[in-house]
């Protein structure tokens, strides 16, 4: 088997939504493989597909040398999964969520016992086994998750938003066991996000989607490394100058790349320092008043709003994400 995870062509309708378009991609055993893209991308959509929880309407997948239609059951054994939205019992303990999820997968009972103490320690929650998991915390009951979606030994895991409605400080902490796990469980590892910086940190390689469709993909560094230099952002006093601005920026042919986001300008440019002169003589020739300047290294953030015009979503967890979480965790 030479992939852990291989699509072709792979695509699913809703009704006239087209959720996943005609997606190939290719992840090799030990790989952690990110799909990044904004609310609505066909993040979830594509992990269910692979994952067996919903039909293709096109194209084929398989999973670890397994098809995911025709040989839905070996698929099965041979994955893990974490849904985006919590599926624990609330009111079992950890031990019993965990007990329960390897006597579904037939595990024998000493086997049990030893594998929860396993995963238990690897997710650092051998303290806390026996409470009840609606005293838990988010990041906690995430643990929980992960620990249980190892519980059967598998060869891939599907982790769908990790760390979605967690605090900086948990997600942190949860990102070091999913690497840990990566490494040392060997796990192949296909994660969805829409946190940038847990694409970035986290993956070997990273599919970016837009419309069910990919637009790039290579390792964090070939994306950055693909818009050609150092980012300048230009902060303008007046958003109307926008367009101007940038029509300048290109008839000199100044800059690799050109794109904007509300009352801001991004200018990719190599060796950004030599160039933040030239780059505020054309503005001031061009009669635009410029408030602030500042230079950077590319994101993936600067990738996405490269190919797709627009930025994926803020970066820190919002309020509102907070409150879908516990709700959803307290939803049975
Ligand atoms: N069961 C369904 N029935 C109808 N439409 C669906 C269904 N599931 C998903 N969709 C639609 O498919 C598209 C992709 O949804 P999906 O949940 O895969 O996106 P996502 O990238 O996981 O987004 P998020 O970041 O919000 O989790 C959306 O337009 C969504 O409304
Ligand atoms: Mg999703």
């Amino acid at each position: 088997m030479l992939y852990a995870i291989e699509t072709s062509g792979i695509t699913k309708h809703f009704n006239e939504i087209t959720a996943v378009n005609n997606i190939s991609i290719s992840v090799k055993p030990g790989e952690l493989f990110g799909l990044l893209g904004p609310n609505g991308a066909g993040k979830t959509t594509l992990i269910n597909m692979l994952s067996t929880m919903t039909e293709p309407s096109g194209g084929s997948a398989k999973v670890w040398g397994f098809d995911v239609q025709r040989q839905a059951g070996s698929v099965r054994q041979n994955i893990g999964m974490v849904f985006q939205g919590t599926t624990l019992d609330d009111r079992l303990t950890g031990r019993e969520n965990l007990d329960l999820h390897g006597r579904l997968y037939g595990l024998d009972s000493k086997t049990r016992k030893n594998r929860i103490n396993e995963v238990l320690s690897l997710v650092e929650l051998t303290d806390r086994a026996d409470a009840i998991v609606k005293t838990y915390s988010g990041g906690m009951m995430r643990r929980l998750e992960i620990a249980r979606g190892l519980m059967h030994h598998p060869h891939v895991l599907f982790l769908d938003e990790p760390t979605l409605g967690l605090d900086p400080q948990t997600r942190l902490h949860i990102w070091e066991y999913i690497k840990t796990l990566n490494k040392e469980e060997g796990v192949t590892i296909m994660l969805t996000t829409h946190y940038m910086e847990e694409a970035d940190h986290l993956c070997n390689r990273i599919a970016i989607i837009d419309h069910g469709e990919i637009v790039a993909l290579d390792t964090p560094e070939a994306l950055k490394n693909s818009l050609g230099g150092d980012v300048i952002t230009l902060g303008l006093e007046n958003p109307d100058d926008i367009t101007r601005l940038c029509e300048a920026y290109q008839k000199n042919g100044c800059a690799n790349i050109v794109s904007r986001k509300m009352n801001e300008v991004f200018i990719t440019v190599k060796e950004g320092e030599r160039q933040i002169p030239h780059v505020l003589a054309l503005a001031s020739k061009a009669g635009i008043p410029i408030q602030s300047v500042s230079l950077r290294k590319p994101t993936l953030d600067d990738v996405f709003i490269h190919h797709t015009g627009r930025a994926i979503r803020d970066k820190e967890v919002t309020e509102v994400e907070k409150v879908e979480y516990k709700l959803r965790s307290r939803r049975k």
